[in-house]
């Protein structure tokens, strides 16, 4: 693989737009807790004249992970270099990545939890002492050599926590979880896009995108350039909440920011599993999702808004769901015990 698909300038998926991307802390909007202790770090390595240490950053799709990584890498005044764990295939590829950088620079490694194991060791060695130790050659003519590196920030991400190694996870100093946005933060971040994009939206549209966004930016964001479509197309171009409301409708997104895929993932415990308890696995194979995909992706906004419940036997549809769907729900015997 050659280096550019490893290590890009920046990674936009697919529907972000850069332009959208705070630079400062004080430009970031949200997460107020996690904002106060970075500045404090990154004043502290700057005074010291050091690298920042090694930073673990982890929480639901879309919450500014890799928004967050440029932050910090632009209050240090350094260069970030952006990749992910499965854009790294060889230990060749992590040397490669990391004797190109800079004293101080961020190194950013998306999905972290997926890189290769025998990559993961190469790197225990990078973070801690700031030197890579290959092995060149086979069998009995191979041998190790050491190579120094500058000192470096690795910023890890990852939606998967779990999935981490604990000799991996050690070797971060600093392990921060984003939480999903509250209705103010989405509203501030959806008047700030209005902002960059120079597209007037009405306050009370502003509400309305915000609390569909599933606590989430990036959704905000994107539901933000779909109402603009409407806008421009069916109106006189201002976002107004009629337009709002219809444009979403449209997309299949209800007042609560359930979107199809929610419904279908709610209906599967409620009709096909009597409410629950359902592992994960039965879930996923009835609506045809991948089990990662539900589980990092759909479930978490859906337990942390009461709509499932994770038990010891597994995910049970809480009398929000039903009542959701529209379905009558019967606190039974086998319906929810922990009640
Ligand atoms: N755009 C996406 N996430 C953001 C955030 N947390 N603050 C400001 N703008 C954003």
């Amino acid at each position: 693989m050659d280096k550019e698909r490893i290590v890009t300038q920046m990674s936009l998926k697919e529907d972000e737009d850069q332009s959208l991307r705070p630079q400062t802390l004080d430009q970031y909007i949200g997460q107020d807790n996690i904002k106060e202790m970075l500045s404090v770090y990154i004043q502290a390595a700057l005074r010291r004249k050091e690298a920042l240490d090694h930073i673990l950053l982890y929480g639901p799709p879309g919450l500014g992970k890799t928004t967050l990584a440029q932050v910090i890498a632009h209050e240090l005044g350094v260069q970030i270099k952006i990749t992910s764990g499965p854009a790294i295939e060889r230990s060749g590829d992590l040397a490669a990545v990391l004797s190109s950088l800079n004293p101080g620079d961020v190194l950013f490694i998306d999905e972290i939890h997926r890189l290769p194991r025998f990559v993961e060791e190469v790197l225990y060695a990078a973070m801690e002492d700031y030197v890579l130790d290959i092995v060149i050659g086979k069998d009995h003519e191979s041998r190790s050599i050491r190579i120094d590196l500058p000192p470096f920030t690795l910023i890890g991400a990852t939606t998967r926590f779990g999935d981490l190694s604990a000799p991996l996870r050690d070797r971060f100093g600093v392990v921060l979880r984003l939480n999903y946005y509250d209705i103010k933060d989405l509203e501030n971040i959806v008047r700030r896009t209005s902002k960059v994009y120079q597209h007037e939206i009405a306050e009370d549209a502003v509400l309305s995108l915000a609390k569909r966004s599933r606590g989430t930016p990036r959704i905000a964001n994107r539901l933000f350039r779909r109402v603009r479509d409407f806008a421009e197309i069916i109106g006189d171009g201002i976002i107004t909440k009629n337009i709002t409301d219809h444009a979403l409708s449209k997309l299949g997104i209800d007042h609560n920011g359930l979107d199809h895929t929610d419904y279908r993932y709610l209906k599967a415990i409620i009709e096909r599993f009597s409410g629950g308890p359902v592992g994960l696995e039965s879930i996923a194979a009835t609506i045809s999702e991948e089990i990662t995909t539900v589980e990092d992706v759909y479930e978490p906004y859906l337990l942390q808004e009461g709509y499932i419940k994770r038990t010891a036997r597994g995910r049970m549809a809480t009398e929000k769901a039903y009542q959701s769907l529209g379905i009558k729900y019967y606190k039974g015997l086998f319906q929810d015990e922990s009640k």
